[in-house]
């Protein structure tokens, strides 16, 4: 299975800048890659890169109807959305987004044959205390009460460790090892046929040390956010992922 780097531009470009950025991104061969741009941008990077898959950064928990300022599932397809982020722990922490309502979000866009990235991880007081698969535990538990066991096994999930996001320093080989791990064998206790299912890392994933990192049992991408932005970081992540 190649793997997937995901970009998440989170808040940031515009309309000139996107349009540089988009031309630098040029298919790599044995790497799945996608850009993840803010509701606006969809149909710009749609039409500048056919070649890299699309995706959204949010979606809505509802299918349709009066829910003004939401963004629904079917309409990320509408671009050709393939994947969308839910969960990301600035969502969570911002937005105030919970374990039930990172679920129904995963379960709309589903629903709407997108694929939701669910993002998990710990902060940093959280893997002090030593509660790092309580805390992961419990965001994966409420995806799978809504899911099910078989549609969980058709979802993406990013382990992104709160303290190493934006942060400038990634986890290190151990703890994503020890994390990635514990999520595969804690899937396949509840029954959860996850063989083709990618985990992603992320948190600050740089060309640096993205060869590190690809080169772990069961990290099966990235999910990238400030590298995403710098059209040769981005390309050079996409390079060390690639026929890993
Ligand atoms: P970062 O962000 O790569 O800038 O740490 C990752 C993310 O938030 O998905």
């Amino acid at each position: 299975m190649d793997k997937l780097v995901a970009g998440n531009w989170k808040m940031n470009g515009g309309l000139a800048s996107n349009r540089l950025l988009l031309d630098a991104f040029t298919p790599v061969s044995g790497v799945d890659m996608l850009v993840c741009v803010p509701y606006p941008y969809l149909s710009q990077a749609q039409k500048r890169t056919p070649s890299i898959a699309l995706g959204a950064q949010d979606v809505s928990e509802f299918p349709a109807g009066a829910y003004t300022g939401e963004v629904s599932a079917a309409m990320l397809r509408d671009f050709d959305c393939t994947f969308v982020i839910v969960g990301h722990s600035e969502r969570r922490a911002l937005f105030h987004e919970d374990n039930a309502t990172v679920a129904r979000k995963a379960a709309a866009a589903l629903a709407a044959g997108v694929t939701p990235i669910v993002c998990v991880g710990e902060t940093l007081a959280e893997r002090d205390a030593g509660r790092v698969m309580d805390v992961i535990g419990a965001q994966l538990s409420a995806v799978l009460e809504v899911l099910g066991v078989a549609a969980m096994a058709r979802i993406v999930l990013a382990y992104e460790p709160v303290w190493a996001i934006g942060a400038g320093r990634s986890a290190s080989a151990e703890q994503v090892a020890g994390v990635h791990g514990a999520i595969r064998a804690w899937l396949a206790t509840r029954g959860v046929d996850a063989g083709t299912l990618r985990i992603l890392y992320g948190g600050s994933v740089k060309p640096q040390n993205a060869a590190e990192l690809f080169a772990i049992q069961h990290v099966d991408g990235a999910l990238v956010g400030g590298a995403s932005l710098v059209a040769d970081d981005f390309m050079a992540i996409c390079r060390a992922a690639a026929h890993r």
